[in-house]
């Protein structure tokens, strides 16, 4: 028998995809483990996963539990459900889970109640605000988790606050920036812009939003819409729109007011490298995402976070990110201004370096009990 380590990885939404990529390569190059994906299928769209298994060359899952969306709580009993099964089959001997989604929390519950190690990537951050549901997935997954790998400095300090054993607690940097280190130079050749018309030394901004606060009411979202009016074509604006977003605008009669918005223009949720490509060059970015705030932060654009808070204050501090609410006046006057700061006052966090997940590896190894 083997005496590799059995690692467990479960990714389920796309923002989980390019976490896990750099982590299953880093493992593979360890040599002291093998490899087990699920994918529980809670996002199942063609350009929501697929395509990012495919361009981040992620190896294909080994089990999809195939959940699809419902409302919260038959989402998470659906992967408890599915998982448990998956874990007393394989008995890994530790299961992998990160970031903050359903997915995260549901097979971090399923794991820790079987007894088997659970390594909590992204541990730590905290927007301190209980109405999101990634937040309560946090604090969930963190407080019973057995391994926390942080990315940024106020992760450690609000881990240690809440009282975690500070041996749980390793400092170890961000997955997510590995794997757009080691996409940069692809994305580069990325024909997206061309696509889209957009000539050399065109300003424009690309939009992300999803976020429940944002788009699952007509309030909000009309008064995004306003700034983006109230820009009048000054700067072009692309957005990929995410399936929640499409869903509402259409739910709240909203889709002929965008499709009058001077200067915008919409499409379909990007893949991995094409969206790197559209950050890459763009004056300013929109979004109410919390990794775009860090790939953002990485290739030095500025960015305009339509929200009140973030759980990654570290892009905030070191320049180049601005928390602006959804009131039209101040996402307008921030995209204005942000569009025009210089690019070169962005500071990065330490150990965001393309090796996060190579320093996780090697502390798995030492950790991890049979
Ligand atoms: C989920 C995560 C959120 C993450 C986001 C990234 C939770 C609580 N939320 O939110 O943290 O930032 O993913 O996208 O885990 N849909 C599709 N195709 C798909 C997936 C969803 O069309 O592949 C549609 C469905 O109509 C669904 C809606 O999008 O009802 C919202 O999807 P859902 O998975 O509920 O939440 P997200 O908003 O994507």
């Amino acid at each position: 028998m083997s005496n590799a380590l059995q690692l467990m990885f479960v990714a389920g939404a796309r923002p989980n995809f390019m976490k896990i990529a750099p982590l299953v390569s880093a493992a593979e190059r360890n040599g002291g483990f093998t490899s087990f994906i699920v994918h529980t299928g809670q996002h199942y769209s063609a350009e929501m996963s697929d395509l990012f298994f495919k361009e981040l060359k992620i190896p294909a899952p080994d089990v999809n539990l195939g959940v699809g969306s419902d409302s919260h709580a038959k989402q998470t009993a659906a992967i408890m459900t599915g998982f448990e099964k998956v874990v007393e089959k394989h008995r890994p001997d530790a299961v992998i889970v990160v970031g903050d989604v359903n997915s995260t929390i549901a097979c971090t519950l399923v794991a820790v109640k079987l007894g088997i190690c659970v390594a909590h990537v992204e541990a730590g951050l905290r927007s301190f605000d209980r109405t999101m549901p990634e937040e309560i997935n946090r604090l969930l997954t963190d407080a019973i988790s057995d391994h926390l790998f942080v990315t940024e400095k106020s992760g450690v300090e609000n881990l240690k606050h809440e009282g975690v054993n500070e041996e749980k607690i390793h400092f170890t940097g961000n997955v997510m920036i590995d794997t757009l280190l080691m996409f940069r130079d692809k994305a580069g050749g990325s024909k997206i812009l061309e696509e889209l018309g957009i000539d050399k030394g065109d300003d424009y901004a690309p939009i992300t939003l999803h976020r429940p606060s944002n788009v699952d009411s007509p309030e909000p979202l009309a008064r995004i819409l306003d700034a983006f009016e109230r820009l009048e074509g000054s700067l072009r604006l692309l957005w990929p729109i995410h399936p929640r977003t499409d869903a509402a605008l259409d739910r709240f009669g909203l889709k002929k007011r965008l499709s009058a918005i001077k200067g915008l223009q919409i499409t379909q949720p990007l893949g991995y490298v094409d969206f790197l490509k559209l950050q890459s060059e763009a004056a300013v970015i929109i979004t109410d995402s919390g990794g775009i705030q860090e790939e953002a932060n990485i290739l030095k654009v500025p960015c305009v976070t339509l929200r009140d808070n973030t759980e990654r204050p570290s892009t905030v501090e070191c320049g180049g990110n601005v928390l602006v609410g959804n009131d039209p006046e101040a996402v307008l006057e921030n995209i204005k201004s942000m569009a025009r700061m210089d690019k070169s006052e962005i500071q990065s966090p330490p150990l965001w370096d393309g090796k996060a997940a190579e320093r996780i590896m090697e502390i798995l190894g030492k950790v991890i009990r049979r």
